[in-house]
């Protein structure tokens, strides 16, 4: 079966300011297809943020454009409304009400959806389930943990059935373990959801748990790398251990190391 395009960008460029103009995307053209998971990694400032909030009609772009299911954003009449029920965000910060429970907030995006308070509920319950939240669900933000709140913001980022969600640095908060969690869940959902997950992170490791990578420099994509295999995210995370980074700068390494140096060079370089 031919794979389905959800996303596409054709010549995406944001330029920013009037009288110093800084070109934080320039022309990235990029196709994401239905039930990926993509990791968007690059530098502090190379334009992740900007690319995820053009895709998520979050901002307009200078030139070029964002095609959502096919639909091209310029053409969209009601954009919120096209927002929020096609696109899930999550933040590094939650960004949960602080006043209302758990429930209450995976509820707030189904507003729009007309639906009875009944049924609001049920699924907000439902969603909480899914993310292994049942027991919380009356708890405030300020009683649950970083991961649990962090989850409460997935179930809300789940709840108008979007064909895709975006995630700015979603554990970027988070320790390690409750990181791992985090990505496990966002691969079960795409699993038995086949939801279509853009994530930006500076994390190798949450970036090896995804099937492609791409490298953003200076507002451009710099390299994309679909993970093929057990090998590739395991040199993906080879490559930013101080091993992976002494054999790539061509430091001196010990002599057990130095013969085998220029072929691992040669393979971190590949991804
Ligand atoms: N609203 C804005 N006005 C002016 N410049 C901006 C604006 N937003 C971003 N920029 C600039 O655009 C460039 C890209 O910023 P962006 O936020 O996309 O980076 P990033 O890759 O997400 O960085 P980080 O990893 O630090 O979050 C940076 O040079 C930034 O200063
Ligand atoms: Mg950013």
């Amino acid at each position: 079966m031919p794979e389905r395009i959800v996303l596409e960008t054709r010549g995406l460029t944001r330029v920013f300011g009037d009288r110093v103009l800084v070109r934080a995307l320039d022309g990235v053209d990029l196709q994401v297809a239905a039930g990926e998971i993509l990791a968007i990694i690059g530098p502090s400032g190379s334009g992740k943020s900007t690319l995820l909030n053009l895709i998520g009609a979050l901002d307009t772009p200078s030139s070029g454009e964002v095609i959502i299911d096919g639909t091209p954003l310029t053409k969209v009449r009601n954009i919120d409304r096209f927002r929020g029920r096609t696109i899930g965000f999550v933040f590094q910060s939650h960004n949960l009400l602080p006043t209302l429970t758990a429930r209450e907030n995976v509820e707030v995006p189904m507003y729009e959806l007309r639906l009875s308070g009944r049924a609001r509920r049920a699924r907000a319950v439902e969603l909480l389930d899914l993310v292994g939240l049942t027991k919380r669900a009356d708890h405030l933000p300020s009683q649950m943990s970083g991961g649990e709140r962090q989850r409460v913001a997935i179930a809300r980022a789940l709840a108008n059935e979007p064909a895709i969600v975006l995630a700015d640095e979603p554990t970027g908060n988070l320790d390690s373990a409750t990181t791992a969690d985090i990505m496990a869940l966002f691969a079960r959902l795409n699993h038995e959801r086949g939801l279509t997950i853009v994530l930006v992170t500076h994390n190798t490791e949450v970036a090896a748990a995804a099937q492609r990578v791409i490298t953003i420099r200076d507002g451009k994509i710099q390299r994309d790398v679909t993970m093929g295999s057990e090998i590739e995210r395991e040199l993906l995370l080879f490559k930013s251990s101080v091993l992976g980074q002494a054999i790539l700068r061509g430091d001196t390494l010990p002599p057990e190391i130095a013969a085998a140096a220029p072929a691992l060079q040669h393979l971190l370089e590949q991804v």
